[in-house]
């Protein structure tokens, strides 16, 4: 069954809008699991432009909830995450000027300080995964760098499809990197863009067992609620 990681930082981004406390993502956290999410996913950017230091540790201490938190390479970050200790890690790339991430990690450039860190988090038991491009190069490099996990980075498919241009090659592109890290026991997740047409064309990928989704299902949420925006989410990768 395929699951579903609701990443919540832009409740972060609205309660920031007012400097004041809400609304509160340790809330969001707990409630979005309560309406079906199977995780939470938050994003610790050097910045700090969304989910704070706080945010982060109370939602990892709580044990109601699975955490995947994203972080960047730096040293500062991945000593922090390693104190608050989430369920999950997924490495990221980080630019300060980047309005999102905008690709994934550059593995061949990264692959020493990528192997140590995954080392070190392996190490007291917390999932590792990379997000990175959809190229089999990035699978085989991923299978190297002995991660227990990857993350497509969606944003090419979803752009794709929201401009109603043709989508097929980067599908296949994407099917062929999932069936690849499945062979090597890499658990393959997607992210990034995706909206409810994109996250049904690629849950007919069977490799693909988890999706994290934030933008869309905030912004979806104003318009639907956040519980019934998580429950089509989860109808859709149903299959
Ligand atoms: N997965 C990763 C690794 C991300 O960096 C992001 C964006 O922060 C997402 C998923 C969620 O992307 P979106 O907000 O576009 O759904």
């Amino acid at each position: 069954m395929k699951r579903l990681g609701v990443n919540i930082d832009h409740i972060a981004t609205v309660r920031n809008a007012r400097g004041e406390n809400h609304p509160d993502p340790f809330h969001a956290a707990l409630q979005v699991v309560k309406m079906g999410a199977d995780s939470v996913t938050i994003h610790l950017r050097e910045d700090r432009r969304h989910i704070n230091d706080l945010d982060a540790k109370k939602i990892c201490q709580t044990k109601k909830i699975l955490v995947n938190l994203e972080i960047s390479m730096n040293d500062k970050i991945v000593n922090n995450a390693l104190k608050i200790k989430p369920n999950y890690i997924c490495i990221v790339p980080e630019n300060r000027k980047e309005v999102t991430t905008e690709g994934g990690l550059n593995l061949i450039k990264n692959k020493k300080k990528l192997s140590k860190i995954i080392e070190r988090f392996k190490k007291v038991k917390i999932r590792t995964s990379l997000f990175i491009n959809p190229t089999l190069k990035d699978i085989k490099l991923s299978k190297e760098l002995n991660a227990d996990c990857v993350e497509i980075h969606t944003g090419k498919i979803s752009n794709l499809v929201k401009l109603k241009k043709k989508y097929n090659s980067e599908l296949n592109r994407i099917r062929k990197c999932s069936i690849l890290a499945k062979k090597f026991n890499i658990e393959v997740h997607a992210g990034h863009g995706l909206d409810y047409k994109t996250t049904k064309i690629l849950s007919k990928i069977n490799e693909i067992e988890e999706f994290n989704i934030g933008h869309f299902i905030i912004g979806e949420s104003i318009f639907i609620g956040l519980s019934s925006v998580i429950k089509k989410f989860k109808k859709i990768i149903k299959n």
